[in-house]
Parts: C-alpha cells; sequence; structure tokens
C-alpha cells in the first residue's frame, strides 16, 4: 500500500460527511482534513461550544471550509433519534459516516440517560442506533461509508451477554474492550447486510494504533491512584500524534482501494504508530455468529431496526 497520508485523500467535493466526537483527538483531525479536501463536514459533538470552538478551528486551518456544528449526545437515544430524523428530514444523502466518539476505562461504572454502561452505551449502542436510523440517507448516496472506529483493545475483548451493562463486578478496562469489540462486530456484521442487501454502500472498521488525545486524560487519567496520573504522561511519551492516529479513519473513509469488511489500522509495531495498512482482527471479532446475537440484542436495546432499502 504504501506509505498512505492525508495528502492522498482524493477531492472530497460535493460529499457530506457526519463525524461523531469531532471536537477533539482524532474525531477533529478527520473532519479537518476531510473538510480540507472539500467534503461538507458536519461536527456530531456532545457540546455546543466545544462543536463551535472545533468548526472555528477548521476554518481557521482551511478557509472556505464547509463544517456544519451540530449536537448529539450518543449517550441519550432520545438524542440520537431526535438528531438523526432532523438530519433525514432536511438533509440531502449522507456519503460518508464516522462512527468515532468514545469514552475508555472510566474509573467508576457510569450509565447512559437509558441506563447502559457509559462504555457500552455510547461505544457501541449510541452508534448503531445512529447508524440505523441514518441508514436511508446512506442508501440514497451513491456509494457511502460507514468507518468505525475500534481498538487493538478489542483483542482482549469478551461481550458478556449475561452483564452486558456491568451490573456485577464493574472493571474499566475489560468493559472498554467489550465496546470495542462490539464496533468491530458491528462494522464486520453491517458490511454483510449491505452486501445481503445488494446495496452499494460499505461498512469498515479502523483503529488509530495509539494517539495522544484526551481519551486518556478523561478516561483513566480521572481516576484516583498514581498510576491512573501517571497513564496520560506516559501516553504523552510513547503515543504517537492524533494527526497520524487519524489516518486509518481517513483511509477507511476515503482511499479508492478501501473496500467493505476490512480492517484498517497502522502498519508500526504492534500497530501503536504508522501508516495506514490492512490489518487482521482477532478471531472473535470475525465470528458472524458472534455478531448476529449482538445485532439481535442492540436492536432489542435499542430499539432500532435497520430497514435496507433506500428512500
Ligand atoms: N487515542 C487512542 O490511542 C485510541 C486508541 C484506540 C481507539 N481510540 C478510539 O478513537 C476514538 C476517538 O477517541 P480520541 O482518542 O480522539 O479521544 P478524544 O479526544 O477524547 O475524543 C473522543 C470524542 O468523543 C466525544 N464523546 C464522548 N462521549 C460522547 C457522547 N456521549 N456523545 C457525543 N460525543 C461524545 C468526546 O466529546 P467531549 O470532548 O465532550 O468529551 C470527544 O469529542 C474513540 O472511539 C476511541 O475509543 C483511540
Amino acid at each position: 500500500m504504501g506509505r498512505w497520508t492525508a495528502a492522498n485523500i482524493p477531492r472530497q467535493d460535493g460529499k457530506l460527511a457526519i463525524v461523531t466526537g469531532s471536537n477533539s483527538g482524532i474525531g477533529l483531525r478527520a473532519a479537518s482534513e476531510l473538510a480540507r479536501a472539500g467534503c461538507v463536514v458536519i461536527l456530531a459533538c456532545r457540546s455546543r461550544d466545544k462543536a463551535s470552538a472545533a468548526k472555528r478551528r477548521i476554518e481557521q486551518e482551511t478557509p472556505g471550509a464547509k463544517v456544519v456544528a451540530t449536537v448529539l449526545d450518543l449517550a441519550n437515544l432520545t438524542s440520537v433519534r431526535s438528531y438523526a430524523a432532523a438530519f433525514v428530514d432536511h438533509s440531502r444523502r449522507l456519503d460518508i459516516l464516522i462512527n468515532n466518539a468514545g469514552v475508555m476505562a472510566l474509573p467508576r461504572r457510569q450509565t447512559t440517560a437509558d441506563g447502559f454502561e457509559l462504555q457500552f452505551g455510547t461505544n457501541h449502542l449510541g452508534h448503531f442506533a445512529l447508524t440505523g436510523l441514518l441508514l436511508p440517507a446512506l442508501l440514497t448516496a451513491p456509494a457511502a461509508r460507514v468507518v468505525t472506529v475500534s481498538s487493538i483493545a478489542h483483542r482482549e475483548g469478551r461481550i458478556r451477554f449475561e452483564n452486558l451493562q456491568w451490573e456485577q463486578g464493574y472493571k474499566p478496562w475489560p468493559a472498554y474492550r467489550q465496546s470495542k469489540l462490539a464496533n468491530l462486530l458491528f462494522g464486520m456484521e453491517l458490511e454483510r447486510k449491505f452486501e445481503q442487501a445488494g446495496v452499494t454502500a460499505r461498512s469498515m472498521v479502523v483503529h488509530p494504533g495509539v494517539a495522544n488525545t484526551s481519551l486518556f486524560l478523561n478516561g483513566p487519567g480521572a481516576g484516583k491512584g498514581i498510576l491512573n496520573s501517571f497513564i496520560p504522561r506516559l501516553i504523552g511519551w510513547v503515543a504517537q500524534s492524533d494527526e497520524r492516529g487519524a489516518l486509518p479513519t481517513l483511509y477507511g473513509a476515503t482511499a479508492p482501494e478501501a473496500q467493505g469488511g476490512r480492517f484498517y489500522g497502522p502498519d508500526g509495531f504492534r500497530q501503536m504508530r504508522g501508516y495506514p495498512v490492512d490489518v487482521e482482527p482477532e478471531a472473535q471479532a470475525k465470528d458472524a455468529t458472534l455478531a448476529a446475537r449482538l445485532w439481535q440484542v442492540s436492536e432489542r436495546l435499542t430499539g432500532v431496526q435497520y430497514h435496507f432499502s433506500a428512500r
């Protein structure tokens, strides 16, 4: 594949993208590069102030960038439903959906507005619902892409169907790993469903390696104890930049050669840093039976059913 960088992004004029969690880190960098390439980018952020600040920053970086700041809280299904309904009612097709927003290894169990464990609820269920509700707009695009951001943390992940919401024995990292395995299972199953339906939309999954973002500060860094306070500093030393971390996302969203049902991540040591390449997920992430079970549970929990026909 060679060294793929943001300079390889083809022009995206006439396309419309939604990037969740795009006020910071990987989402902000991905949104900025998409806007630089001529895409109209909708920043979907939980804080209006942060969304507006990100919009201003992107406009400074790329004068003339077409950026819209919107409010979406993935930890609240009412917000997800009204957001998607407003988009589908008022907007044209959706060419690119980047399911990027996330929270990681929160020291104490927290829940979404609907009572789901916060990592599973935000990282997986919120995006599951959003994608399903935006499907009419995605299927109206000639070749839409849904890019879901997972993590190398999926490797040790396990879906605990018997304790999905961590009501018993909450553990920060296993809860994060479960949510990131769920991201991969979802993205792969979505591609299978796109293929079965014979539609042109594609679903790919990506991971950024280890990138220096506020994910560490807001998650483990918010915990008590020396190790927790040390994690963000440690990450500052070992991680790659958020720009570099955004490359697999941008590759999945724009590279003509990127394919549905694939997993893209960095090419360096243990996939922690580097340039995007096709990487192999753990066997469990390719388990279609497990993915189908998670899909059914996600439909039941969110009340969102997928309908694979265009408007
Ligand atoms: N950084 C890494 O090394 C790494 C590694 C593997 C995977 N990832 C994945 O990369 C993605 C982006 O993370 P990042 O590293 O760029 O971290 P980040 O800078 O903390 O970005 C996370 C974004 O998600 C948003 N968000 C959190 N909860 C939300 C909610 N309920 N509704 C809407 N937006 C919400 C955050 O908004 P606020 O600013 O309001 O909190 C922020 O904009 C995540 O899915 C993460 O799991 C990152």
